[in-house]
């Protein structure tokens, strides 16, 4: 075969292959590799021109360096093509139909219980409270004895808890974060914080108990700080949350770490007063238990109860969410079903 045929016949394979097997970018590549390449057959060729003599050198130099060109210009067409074409593949498939009507969003909202802390927060931190935080694993000697309830204490039987080791339980009130937030501050100086958190007792799962459920604990050291002080913040607070007509009664009451303790009741917000099913006819709800810090907690805590003194208070937010919804049954706040969460 001579060389001129030989040309001929490579540019009509490469065509060829171009026309049949070119079908993506890829592919075409590879068709150029295999004749153009550094290494393709038509390169060889030139390549091969330094061993005729000249005037074989010149014809044939001709006859390739124009098979060769022919073949760029035809797979830079190609090329083009294959880019447009899939260019306007991609158009047609991701083409959005912008009539369609659109989609609403699904928006999520705070739960009761959440509005109902942070309702409660609010109103603490426009009184000048800081917002404080405690573990919910909890040592026995922050969730019991720095409480003035040392280990045989019979007061502890109304709070059987989770214990983890003889030393450790799923704290059983939000307590415990009076001492610690007495630890934390240099002995004898002001505190004045509340501190939310969840609290855990071995208890049933009914319409009212809960084993897990939420607490907000108070605490206010300074000098001079009198039981008129906590009558005043708490009435207050229990007017600003229930409404300014709220009725508000302190009881006697005992907690092993305040001297003297007060229970605290708000009218009933069913009834107004009048006696129902909620008050069970006494026309009052119990919301809250405080008291006058004991001196000897503040003693534990290393403050000087002569120099300073206190209140205290907790109260029960799921209680507090009841009250505020009309919510009947306290495990609504725990199922959630969304039949009850949606109405908030
Ligand atoms: N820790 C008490 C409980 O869980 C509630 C309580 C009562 C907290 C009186 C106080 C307080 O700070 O002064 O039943």
């Amino acid at each position: 075969m001579s060389i001129e045929e030989k040309i001929a016949e490579l540019r009509q394979q490469a065509e060829e292959m171009i026309k049949r097997h070119a079908d993506d970018l890829a592919e075409l590549n590879e068709i150029r590799v295999k004749y153009l390449g550094k290494k393709g057959e038509i390169t060889s060729l030139l390549r091969g021109l330094k061993e005729l003599d000249t005037d074989d050198r010149r014809r044939i130099g001709m006859i390739v360096n124009e098979a060769k060109g022919k073949l760029e210009k035809i797979i830079a067409d190609k090329n083009e093509k294959l880019k447009s074409d899939e260019m306007r593949s991609r158009l047609e498939h991701e083409r959005i139909d912008v009539t369609l009507p659109g989609r609403k969003t699904w928006r999520g909202h705070l739960h009761p219980l959440t509005l109902t802390l942070n309702q409660i927060k609010s109103i603490f931190l426009g009184m000048g409270f800081t917002v404080e935080e405690g573990p919910e694993i909890e040592q026995d000697y922050y969730n019991f004895e720095a409480l003035n309830l040392p280990k045989d204490h019979p007061a502890r039987d109304m709070q059987d808890s989770f214990y983890i080791t003889e030393e450790i339980l799923m704290r059983t009130q939000t307590s415990p974060v009076q001492a610690r937030t007495m630890e934390a501050h240099e002995p004898n100086s002001p505190i004045r914080m509340i501190a939310p958190g969840r609290v855990y007792r071995r208890d049933d799962y009914d319409a009212t108990h809960s084993p897990m459920f939420t607490q907000v604990e108070g605490l206010v050291i300074d000098k001079g700080i009198r039981l008129s002080d906590l009558k005043g913040t708490l009435e207050l607070f229990l007017r600003k949350i229930f409404g300014k007509d709220v009725g508000v009664r302190f009881r006697p009451s005992f907690f092993p770490f305040t001297e003297p303790s007060a229970e605290v009741d708000i009218s009933c917000v069913m009834c107004h007063g009048k006696g129902c099913r909620v008050c069970k006819g006494t026309g009052w709800l119990e919301i809250l238990g405080s008291g006058m810090v004991h001196p000897h907690v503040l003693e534990m805590s290393g403050y000087d109860p002569k120099r300073v003194s206190g209140y205290a208070f907790g109260m029960g937010v799921e209680r507090i969410a009841m009250l505020l919804y009309g919510i009947d049954d306290l495990r609504l706040f725990y199922d959630n079903d969304l039949r009850f969460l949606r109405q908030f």
